[in-house]
């Protein structure tokens, strides 16, 4: 392993030393800031100065490019290493920040008279906590914190426009939150929405649906307008596959903004739909104050929760249910919790010495409203995942090629396509969305596109310049050549037959895809484990290699969006609907 922040580290101490003491934090220099208030929300007052919150400190982690480096060996499929998963231990040796880098972020709370030892830290710990008050917060980053008002959601959080720390810390400190990270998650809860227009599956079609004898051969032509766990198994050929592995493969599926899952709409949903299933159900895990109310079931919740075990049954299924957006209360001064949902799951999963071997989330945000730091630092905790053996799902998103007016937020309103975040990050595996069967087709709302931020990865530039190579000049300037590329892959996304409160819903969404295929990949997992082998882990390498033959290839269909026609499905990968829809027995071939 190679400590190449040693020299970097020894070069700073050495310029400390050779100033006078006093000036060693006031020396400052900006971390981040946006030209304007990310659009969405508004200012509504000061925050009050004694308003306490919990304020996380990410510290560099000193061996993050090995981590990265030994992700890209171990999930490379002609490697020696491949399938080498890493323990929760093993992952800290990377993980955790170099002693300098503790040492300076430590005595600077010091001199800002917060006690580093009551501060708490991960287990390898790169992420420190602490409470401090507004004027505290203001004081140690140099700004002034405001309540900002977020009027589609209702939602009240305390953030800054910008901030900065002193620049000796700069080589130490990846990300302090909450500072400019607003969230835009609330509005991604549209990732499913409910199709009002589409009338739920009568009793006779759900005969016809789920008692039909399910053959991997035949699918149900009822598939074309309402999907049900039976047409998806069919579709994807997993109907015959009995799983085996229940002792240890499990699928996780990742739940905000109080979205509950509901486990009697899990039953009905099963004497409905998967009749074999019944009396089963999953676990709750909470975290950060989350909460899983049961009068109150969720839209997404029980689609994610419904389609994971529809499909992956008898697999073990665990809902997480993170807290974290609470109305912010200005004239209650107790501490609450920071909105800050990626960093409060991520830090609790990575914390955890078993993890599900598969995970879904079906929530995001543009990537232009998460700052650059605070969106390296989730997704290198999503490789940290890969790491572990976790392959790692998330909704490709609902907006084409962009949102709303698609203008970036640099102060320019220039219009260009509108990357979401995570699918952007390349170690997360995004799914698009597809309707229909003989052929399956895109749907034109099925997110994809160029990240802004991070890289085309080594593993996906051949199938993206061929991509790219084929397109020309058309749609230049709008979207990134030379940016990750998604989705990944993709399934169905809509009339997916939901049960909310005891009634039937038809749901649409990337939000259904993600799911979908995360219950195809626990399959493979369970394969994997009976034949002897490791999990799949971060499976994007694996995908567009040896396993690129296991997808049913989408041809047509486009995602337009932002007063363009968007990119159109082709044959090859495509960013509408990536390498295609998975098929479980071709695929069970090649892992
Ligand atoms: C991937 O394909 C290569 C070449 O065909 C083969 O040598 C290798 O064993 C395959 N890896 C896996 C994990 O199937
Ligand atoms: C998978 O199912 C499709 C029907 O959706 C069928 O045409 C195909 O032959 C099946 N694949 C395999 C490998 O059986
Ligand atoms: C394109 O992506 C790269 C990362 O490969 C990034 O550095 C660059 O700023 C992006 N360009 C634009 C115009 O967004």
């Amino acid at each position: 392993m190679k400590f190449w922040s040693s020299f970097l580290a020894l070069g700073l101490a050495q310029l400390a030393l050779a100033k006078p003491l006093v000036k060693r934090w006031d020396d400052v220099a900006e971390k981040h800031s946006w030209a304007d208030i990310p659009r969405g929300w508004e200012h509504k007052a000061a925050a009050p100065a004694d308003y306490m919150f919990e304020m996380r400190i990410g510290l560099k982690q000193h061996g993050i490019n090995d981590l990265i480096s030994n992700l890209m060996e171990t999930s490379d499929p002609m490697h020696s290493k491949y399938g080498q998963h890493l323990t929760k231990e093993e992952v800290e040796a990377f993980t955790a920040p170099h002693s300098s880098s503790v040492d300076a972020v430590d005595d600077w709370l010091d001199f800002h008279g917060v006690d580093p030892s009551a501060a708490q830290r991960s287990p390898a710990g790169e992420w420190i906590t602490i409470v401090v008050s507004v004027a505290e917060a203001e004081r140690m980053l140099g700004t002034k914190y405001n309540v900002y008002h977020h009027a589609k959601s209702g939602q009240d959080v305390v953030r800054t426009l910008g901030y900065s720390l002193p620049k000796e810390l700069h080589s130490h400190v990846d990300v302090v939150a909450p500072t400019t990270y607003f969230g835009t998650l609330r509005s991604m809860k549209s990732t499913s929405f409910v199709q009002h227009d589409v009338k739920p599956i009568t009793a006779a079609e759900i005969e016809a649906a789920s008692l039909v004898p399910v053959s991997n051969a035949v699918v149900p032509t009822s598939c074309a307008k309402t999907i049900t766990p039976a047409c998806l198994r069919a579709l994807y050929n997993t109907s015959t596959y009995v799983p085996t592995q229940t002792a240890t493969n499990k699928l996780g599926v990742a739940g905000y903004l109080g979205e509950f899952a509901n486990t009697a709409d899990l039953q009905t949903f099963y004497k409905t739909f998967r009749t074999d299933a019944v009396g089963t159900t999953f676990s709750v895990v909470l975290v950060n104050g989350g909460l899983n109310t049961q009068s109150s079931p969720g839209v997404e919740a029980n689609l994610d929760i419904q389609y994971t075990n529809g499909i992956s049954f008898p697999t073990p299924n665990i809902y997480y249910s993170t807290g974290g957006s609470p109305p912010f209360i200005a004239d209650t001064f107790t501490p609450t919790n920071t909105n800050e949902p990626y960093l409060d799951f991520l830090t609790f999963l990575l914390a955890q010495s078993t993890i599900p071997q598969v995970l879904t989330t079906s929530y995001g945000d543009d990537e232009q409203t998460v700052p650059l730091d605070y969106a390296t630092s989730v997704c290198n905790m999503l490789a940290t995942l890969g790491s572990r053996g976790t392959t790692v799902f998330f909704s490709s998103g609902d907006e084409g090629v962009g949102g709303g007016d698609c203008k970036t937020n640099t102060g320019t309103s220039q219009v260009i396509f509108q990357p979401a975040f995570p699918a952007s990050c390349p170690f997360v595996t995004a799914v698009g969305a597809t309707t229909g069967i003989n052929p399956e087709k895109a749907i034109s709302f099925s997110g994809g596109g160029f990240s802004r931020y991070f890289a085309t990865p080594s593993y996906q530039s051949a199938a993206v310049s061929k991509f790219v190579t084929g397109l020309g000049t058309k749609l230049n300037g709008l979207y990134n050549k030379t940016g990750r590329a998604y989705p990944d892959v993709s399934a169905q996304g809509q009339f997916f037959q939901v049960i909310v409160g005891g009634r039937t819903e038809s749901v649409a969404g990337t939000s259904a895809s993600s799911p979908t295929v995360a219950g195809v990949f626990a399959l493979l997992n369970d394969f994997r484990l009976a034949s002897g082998k490791t999990t799949l882990g971060f499976v994007n390498p694996l995908l567009y290699s040896n396993a690129s033959t296991g997808f049913n290839d989408i041809i047509s269909g486009s995602n337009p969006a932002c007063g363009s026609t968007g990119f159109t499905a082709g044959v090859g990968w495509d960013p509408v609907t990536g390498l295609g829809t998975p098929d479980f027995l071709k695929l069970q071939k090649l892992v």
